[in-house]
């Protein structure tokens, strides 16, 4: 028995982004060569300034993207190169809370019938009707609102109604992609709570991509850190806080200023020129400076 839900071994996606006389002659490392495991029942944090390859980590280990290089395990099989019948029964069991629920919503539809949708291909009508409907009751959508279009609804409801249809395929994994950067601060805390209890009522894991240093700091378990593709620090979220080890999550910490949070997030989502222009290096050899507290130590 592991109780280890994920496993990247020198995992990399590489985008072709210049060819020359048809051959690939540049390559963007979005993902170069992370290692990492997921517990099961734990709560992942992703740091890491725009575009340091967050979101492109999350699609390649629900296999929206192929990765380039390296193996990434699911519940100790190897997903990275499934056939087509494979990856989709293995995708079921991982699904996605996007940024923006209004984009991932169809407009057309109304709640009950997004949240019917992925169901109807494995239950009979009146099964996907009912397991649709006690999963809306669960998130706090209720009465004659199951009946609304996306439109009718806040942007916290629209959330509910994302949370609603990524669980109630009953899945082990979620990949919570900034799931509540859209929304408006007075409503970002019922979300993460919601969030948590589904967590605790469902067994659920998370890795959870976020800006916002003190959600993250509150819902993580354990914290990883990017920094152009690269993985820098892995560690339990209080020893990352109080004992930063890498250069980079000194400087991303140090950017909050700790007294007021809302400012500190702000601060943070702006892509800090500060942050960006070092000479700070993501080469290095990866060192374990205390229990399951990992930092990409530079080369001397
Ligand atoms: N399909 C693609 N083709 C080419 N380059 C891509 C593709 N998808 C992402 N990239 C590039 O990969 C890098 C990482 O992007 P990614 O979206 O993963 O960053 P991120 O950390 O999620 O950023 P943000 O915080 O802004 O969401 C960026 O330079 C991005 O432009
Ligand atoms: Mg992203």
């Amino acid at each position: 028995m592991t109780n280890e839900l994920i496993r990247l071994e020198s995992v990399s996606k590489h985008f072709p982004i210049k060819k020359t006389l048809g051959r690939v002659t540049e390559t963007l490392k979005a993902v170069d060569d992370v290692s990492f495991t997921i517990k099961k029942g734990e709560t992942l944090g992703l740091v890491g300034e725009s575009g340091s390859g967050k979101t492109t980590l999350g699609r390649t280990i629900l296999q929206l993207e192929h990765a380039t290089g390296g193996k990434i395990f699911f519940d100790g099989i190897d997903i990275t190169n499934l056939n087509a019948k494979d990856k989709r029964e293995i995708q079921q069991r991982m699904q996605i809370i996007f940024q923006d629920p209004y984009a991932s919503l169809n407009p057309k539809r109304t709640a009950i019938e997004q949240v019917i949708e992925p169901l109807s291909l494995h239950y009979d009508k009146q099964e996907a009707h009912q397991r649709a409907l006690e999963m809306l009751n669960k998130v706090g959508i209720e009465g004659d609102a199951i009946h609304k279009y996306p439109r009718e609804f806040s942007g916290g409801q629209r959330q509910r109604i994302g949370i609603a249809r990524a669980v109630v395929m009953n899945p082990d994994f979620i990949l919570c992609d900034e799931p509540i950067s859209a929304l408006d601060v007075s409503i970002q805390a019922q979300i993460i709570n919601l969030l948590v209890e589904l967590q605790a009522s469902l067994g659920l894991t998370y890795l959870f991509i976020s800006h916002d240093l003190s959600m993250v700091r509150y819902i993580s378990d354990r914290i990883a850190v990017m920094y152009l593709g690269k993985l820098v620090e892995l560690g339990p979220t209080d020893k990352l806080f109080e004992q930063p080890q890498h250069a980079y999550t000194k400087k991303l910490l140090s950017a909050i200023p700790v007294a007021d949070p809302a400012l500190a997030s702000q601060a943070f989502n702006q892509t800090s020129p500060a942050l960006s222009n070092t000479n700070i290096s993501n080469e290095g050899y990866w060192t374990e400076v205390s229990p399951e507290h990992f930092v990409l130590k530079e080369d001397i």
